[in-house]
């Protein structure tokens, strides 16, 4: 029968592994790593557990002491084991917040920002000027009646006039209206009998007509003004007005006689050429002035059909196309660059 073999040089065998895991500890230098060392040193296959699990083939009266032995070896080993993690996870900590360092100086990448068309801009603008000087803002449909766009206007069928406009017809009757002027009369009729009658109104129009500086589809600014005792010099005052808003405290404007069927008298209103002043140039065609507006006194006719008594009220109108004067302002030879919104034109603004 054979004796168990009592193994001696237990302390030996311990410190050796005591050493060689506190050693493997203090190298290690990630927490996969330590992982390892744990495993090699208290895995369930590991040297000090193996040393533990042979305890039985001591003598029964030494065990108690290579027991607390081993156990204490455990403990340190284990110790160690928490203070490198505890280390390692900090020194990790460290190295990815190194990596994911921004540097908060480095130019950053340009984040593109929209802005107003220059149409709008400029209608925005145009818009301020009468708001204000108290007019008020109105907005009227884009598809009109004959009767509004022409008859309440004093152009009766036949009239000269409509072949100025040449008009989209949708039906007999009804048409995309070619100028803001058919909102003079509804206006007026929506606020019949109150005094004063101060409009403003910006909108598309459409005619036939498409080239350089013609578009089909356009927008035009059309102002009214109704009350006792309105005569031309309100009119002049208030474009004169406008034109300084406009294009600075040097413009001057002049009024030319014209003829439009709903006003009279009627008349062109130049602006002194805002690109070279007034003493002539390319764009005014050496005139030393640019035309940007129709205007005149509302006819009778017209004032009636608003429901107002020509006898009573007077008032003055006006008309006038936002591209023109935006074009002027900005030197844009074609109109029809506003409504292509192509971007590396309307970037430039
Ligand atoms: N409606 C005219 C046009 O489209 C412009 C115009 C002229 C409007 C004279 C007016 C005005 O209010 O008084 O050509």
């Amino acid at each position: 029968m054979d004796e168990p073999t009592v193994r001696t040089g237990w302390r030996e065998e311990l410190e050796r592994a005591r050493r060689e895991a506190l050693a493997a500890i203090a190298r290690a230098t990630s927490t996969a790593e330590l992982e390892e060392v744990r495993v090699a040193a208290l895995g369930r296959k590991g040297a000090i557990t193996a040393f533990l699990r042979s305890l039985s083939q001591y003598p029964p009266e030494e065990r108690p002491q290579i027991g607390r032995v081993a156990n204490a070896v455990r403990d340190e080993v284990e110790a160690a084991l928490d203070a490198a993690a505890e280390r390692i996870g900090q020194e990790e900590e460290a190295r990815r917040l190194l990596e994911e360092t921004v540097d908060v100086t480095l130019p950053g990448t340009p984040v593109a920002t929209g802005h107003a068309h220059p149409l709008n801009t400029v209608i925005r603008e145009i818009e301020d000027i009468f708001l204000s000087m108290g007019f008020e803002l109105a907005e009227g449909p884009e598809i009109e009646t004959d009767a509004y766009n022409f008859e309440a206007l004093n152009i009766p069928k036949g009239h000269p006039a409509r072949d100025m406009q040449d008009s989209f017809y949708m039906n007999e009757g009804i048409l995309l209206r070619t100028h803001t002027s058919p909102m003079q009369v509804r206006f007026m009729q929506s606020r019949a009998p109150d005094l004063p009658v101060r409009m403003i109104t910006v909108g598309r129009v459409y005619r036939r007509d498409d080239d350089a500086t013609h578009s089909p589809m356009f927008t035009q600014v059309e102002g009214l003004l109704v009350d006792r005792g309105v005569h031309l010099g309100h009119l002049k005052w208030t474009l004169e007005e406008f034109a300084r808003r406009v294009y600075g405290e040097g413009a001057r404007i002049r009024l030319r006689p014209s003829y439009f069927p709903f006003t009279e008298p009627s008349m062109e209103v130049d602006v002194s050429c805002t690109i070279c002043g007034g003493g002539g140039c390319r764009t005014c065609k050496g005139t030393g002035w640019l035309e940007i507006l129709g205007a005149g006194m509302v006819h009778p006719r017209v004032i009636r059909n608003g429901g107002y008594d020509p006898d009573e009220v007077s008032g003055f109108a006006f008309g006038m196309g936002p591209e023109r004067i935006a074009m002027l302002k900005y030197g844009i030879d074609d109109l029809r660059l506003f409504f292509q919104n192509d971007l590396r034109f309307l970037e430039q603004f």
